[in-house]
């Protein structure tokens, strides 16, 4: 096995996107993404069953096209990685399976990860993006934020040292953009379409509450978040202009909403890494699409001297180059493979960065 520029291939299935990415060592040779998104469109929200299913489907006709695209053959590969959790359990099990099948197949080693700290190892695939020259430095501070998690990591070391600081105690960020969207009857995804709706809101017209921030709960939560208050602020505000006849004015909701949300994310994103003298904070998962959370990141982190790294938006969402760049840091740094034993682990915690 070439341990310094290891050929890894990375399968992701933890949500609704079936990803298959193919990497030598941070480079990136491709990253083929099959989305079930628009299949749980109608149900406002990701039905494990459906993207279990759509994995099913997809996994292998997405082997295929990623092998195509980065010109390799499959017994070119080093290694094959794979997220084992933390995800729906169901869809995390079509992927573990299809691996560990690979696997066995190639006669090739195998590694086991960890869907959040793939998050983080995105970054590293940065070919010909901005800073692309500049290696991610430890610690680091990481907001990852998406429809399924908002996690804030210290990440001392990529392969061996993650510590989970705080994380959502509801919803998570994306899954409240999806259904306040849904409230002011706007389609599924969510996220896309309150951020185009706000553009001529005022973010200061409603002040929605930001989750976890009075003193007692900065004390007893300080680095974690809740959405579902907020959601319900939302909805009730609606409701009673509806009921009053009055028209609901989108735009100042939609904006008024997306502020609440940027604003606590960034507050105690910023706040770790003054907290804990991290100058550096790493941004992940598809919310960081949001225009007014980049351009917020960009203001408060310029303000507080910390260094702000996104990756592109292709490896943000997710996806299977970054398990697979997970993978390959796994090799370089001397871990030996996964057993076949391992299963998938819905609740995998961060700190597990291999099973
Ligand atoms: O990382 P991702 O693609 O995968 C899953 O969570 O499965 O994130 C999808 C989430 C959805 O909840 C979507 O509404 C949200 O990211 N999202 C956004 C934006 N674009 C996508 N949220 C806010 N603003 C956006 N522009
Ligand atoms: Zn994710």
């Amino acid at each position: 096995m070439n341990r310094l520029d290891p050929l890894v291939l990375g399968i992701e299935t933890s949500c609704d996107e079936t990803g298959i990415g193919i990497v030598r060592g941070t480079t990136l040779l491709s990253n083929t993404i099959a989305s079930s998104m628009e299949e749980h469109a109608r149900y406002g929200g990701v039905v494990p069953e459906v993207a279990a299913r759509a994995h099913l489907e997809e996994l292998v006709p997405a082997i295929h096209a990623a092998v195509a695209e980065a010109g390799i053959r499959l017994t070119d590969l080093d290694a094959i990685a794979v997220t084992s959790g933390p995800g729906l359990a169901g869809a995390l099990m079509v992927g573990v399976g299809a691996a560990k099948a690979l696997a066995v197949a190639l006669g090739k080693p195998i590694y086991a990860v960890n869907h959040l700290v793939g998050h983080v190892g995105a970054d590293l695939l940065r070919n010909g993006a901005e800073h692309a020259d500049e290696p991610l430095e430890y610690p680091t501070i990481a907001l990852l934020v998406s429809g399924g998690h908002t996690s804030l990591l210290l990440v001392r070391d990529l392969v061996s040292d993650v510590e989970l600081l705080g994380e959502t105690i509801d919803d998570a960020a994306g899954e409240a953009f999806d259904k306040v969207a849904r409230i002011l009857g706007l389609p599924y995804p969510g996220g896309p379409e309150i951020d185009r709706a706000a553009q001529g809101g005022d973010p200061r017209a409603i002040r929605f509450p930001r989750g976890l921030s009075r003193p007692k709960d900065m004390a007893l939560h300080r680095y974690d978040f809740s959405f579902s208050g907020l959601k319900t602020s939302v909805a009730r505000w609606v409701e009673q202009r509806q009921d009053a006849g009055e028209t609901v004015p989108i735009a100042d909701v939609a904006a008024s909403f997306r502020e609440a949300v940027v604003d606590i994310l960034l507050t105690k994103a910023v706040a770790a890494c003054v907290d804990l003298g991290v100058p550096r904070l790493l941004l992940g998962g598809g919310v960081i699409a949001n225009a007014r959370l980049r351009a917020l990141a960009e203001e408060r982190t310029t303000a507080a001297g910390i260094a702000l790294r996104i990756p592109p938006l292709s490896l943000c969402t997710d996806n299977g180059a970054m398990i697979a760049a997970l993978g390959a840091q796994l090799i370089i740094a001397g871990h030996e493979p996964s057993t076949l034993g391992f299963g998938a682990d819905s609740t995998l915690p961060v700190s597990e960065i291999q099973v």
